[in-house]
């Protein structure tokens, strides 16, 4: 494939940048009444408005023509067809077949994978039920009060998002808590708050290797053991999500409380296969059910509609246009929702680990950046933190808002303000303030002379920020499965256009070995060959044990 900056719709883009310069959205608003109808959409219960964007007419046509160069309706039809996109590990990319909710048959290497994706859900649903109906007790035959899941990465972050999202279905008599860092810390303290004989653990690690999951489950079920429990108790208070049986067989989990998942599903899109157990155990088997109904909703629609109304494909556009013709380095994720506080985490991860590459899928460096850093904190604590640097920062930094309509709490006064704040926040990145503005607020406000010259530069906003809003009817299993759907295929949209592969991890290893190698070192082991400040620091540590 020609490099993408040599493509004719990339360099057809760099010349309607370069034409279109600073154009500013206050005037393209005023030149064009329709602007709003024009760039927003509705998909799947969610509604996008992205007017407030540096664009027009032919910069959405030169886009989307850019995607249809780069094959992105091939590689889509690619990854829904089962076949090894991820080259680099030789798999299907298949997280869309988990929430398959129709007939159709999916299949990877001519084998249909839709009969063991519902017997699996069909056994996540039954073991929900039986812990939520308190049938499932603990040894002492007390019901289970508390759910502790063990895992990182993918097999944290989604659950933990999604819980903390639908906390308002949450079952009453469970208390989840998720563990995830290898600091004592963070299992000591889960620890300190639940009781053995009411506590279920789920382990949760698609390979079963990774040393943070496995240091924390030995230490959890040797816990466990010294509450007074027996060996044979574990089976009732450990349960694992793996895809190695072998392993979860050795750690001593029995194979009964095993749900498993496959190959093809990868770790920061795995939270709609058995990695989702904490959610079913929270929510119910009918909310998770609703939250695979609404992915699969953004599922059809991303297949189904034109690039030019595709939500996710537009998504994904626009985050290239701005990473390859405006410099932006990072993106800001603005949830005005405390549920979603967890979502600019969990994009951290689905968006950096999946395009955070420099290489592309044939092994040749890339010609453009490709992922910008993602960031960011709920509305409207981020205004008050680093809302600033966004409005008057030398930066231009684009911020998706995310926002809820009806909210599940009864505080209707707290929704409609944290909902004009989101929307205030938009318009002010985009109108901002002119000097002409300020002035005369300043001379309104009695001031004049040097004084009124001297503060207007620091009263100036330049405007002209770009940002999303995405709508939500309210905070629903649906909406939650919809809108991260959305992200999943837009990321994917991304990675097809920069010509990476998004379902590979290479970079997370490096690190992992020389940790697993220092940590020997630490416990006493042969000094290894380090550099100068490697060395320095283990010596640091070992001194001080
Ligand atoms: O950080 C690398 C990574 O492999 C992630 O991709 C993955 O989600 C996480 O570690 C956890 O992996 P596992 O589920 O195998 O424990």
């Amino acid at each position: 494939m020609t490099k993408l900056t040599n493509s004719p719709a990339w360099l057809a883009l760099a010349a309607h940048r370069a034409e279109a310069g600073d154009a500013h959205m206050r005037d393209l608003f005023a030149a064009d009444p329709a602007r709003f109808e024009r760039f927003s959409l509705r998909a799947a219960d969610l509604f996008l408005d992205y007017s407030k964007n540096r664009i027009d007419r032919s910069s959405l046509e030169l886009l989307t023509a850019l995607a249809r160069e780069r094959g992105l309706e091939a590689a889509r039809a690619a990854m829904f067809a089962g076949r090894r996109i991820n080259t680099t590990e030789d798999r299907a990319v298949l997280h869309v077949a988990l929430r398959n909710r129709g007939d159709a048959a999916i299949e990877v290497d001519g084998h249909d994978v839709m009969p063991a994706v519902r017997e699996v859900l069909d056994r996540i649903g039954n073991f929900a039920d039986k812990v939520r109906s308190g049938e499932w007790t603990g040894y002492t035959g007390e019901p289970i009060t508390d759910i502790v899941n063990i895992g990182i990465g993918g097999s944290d972050l989604g659950p933990v998002m999604v819980c903390q999202a639908l906390a308002a279905c949450g079952h009453p008599r469970l208390t989840m808590h998720f563990v995830s860092n290898i600091d004592g810390d963070h299992l000591a303290g889960v620890l300190a708050r639940v009781r053995p004989e009411r506590t279920l653990f789920i382990i949760a690690s698609k390979t079963f290797t990774t040393i943070e999951t496995m240091t924390n489950a030995a230490s959890a079920r040797a816990w466990f053991l010294a509450g007074g429990a027996k060996d044979a108790d574990v089976a009732r208070h450990f349960a694992a999500v793996s895809t190695n049986a072998e392993r979860v067989a050795a750690f001593g989990i029995d194979l009964a409380n095993m749900f498993g998942f496959w190959d093809w599903v990868g770790g920061r899109y795995s939270l709609w296969s058995a990695v989702g157990l904490p959610i079913a155990l929270h929510v119910g088997r009918d909310n998770f059910n609703a939250l695979l109904d609404g992915a699969h909703t953004m599922d059809r629609h991303f297949v189904e509609a034109p690039l030019e109304e595709n939500m996710p494909v537009i998504l994904g556009l626009l985050g290239v246009w701005y990473r390859g013709f405006f410099g932006a380095a990072s993106i800001s994720v603005a949830p005005y929702a405390q549920a979603l506080a967890r979502l600019p985490a969990y994009l951290q991860q689905l968006e950096m680990e999946s395009n955070g590459k420099s290489v592309t899928r044939d092994g040749q460096p890339v010609d453009t950046p490709t992922c910008p850093v993602i960031w960011g904190e709920p509305g409207t604590n981020g205004q008050h933190a680093f809302f600033q640097l966004l409005h008057q920062g030398t930066d231009l930094i684009p911020v998706d808002f995310i926002a809820p309509l009806a909210a599940s709490h009864g505080l209707p006064d707290h929704h409609r303000l944290l909902l004009a704040n989101c929307i205030a926040q938009s318009k002010a990145l985009m109108v901002g303030k002119t000097a002409d503005e300020v002035c005369a607020e300043l001379a309104a406000g009695g001031l004049s002379g040097e004084a009124l010259e001297a503060l207007m530069p620091h009263r100036v906003f330049p405007g002209n920020r770009p940002s999303n809003t995405l709508l939500l009817p309210d905070l629903s299993p649906r909406s939650l499965g919809a809108l991260i759907a959305l992200y999943e295929h837009k990321v994917f949209v991304q990675s097809v256009i920069w010509g990476i592969n998004a379902f590979d991890q290479w970079g997370v290893e490096l690190g992992k070995q020389i940790a697993t190698r220092i940590a020997g070192e630490l416990a006493g082991g042969a000094r290894g060959e380090h550099d100068a400040s490697t060395a320095g620091l283990i010596a640091a540590v070992r001194a001080a044990r």
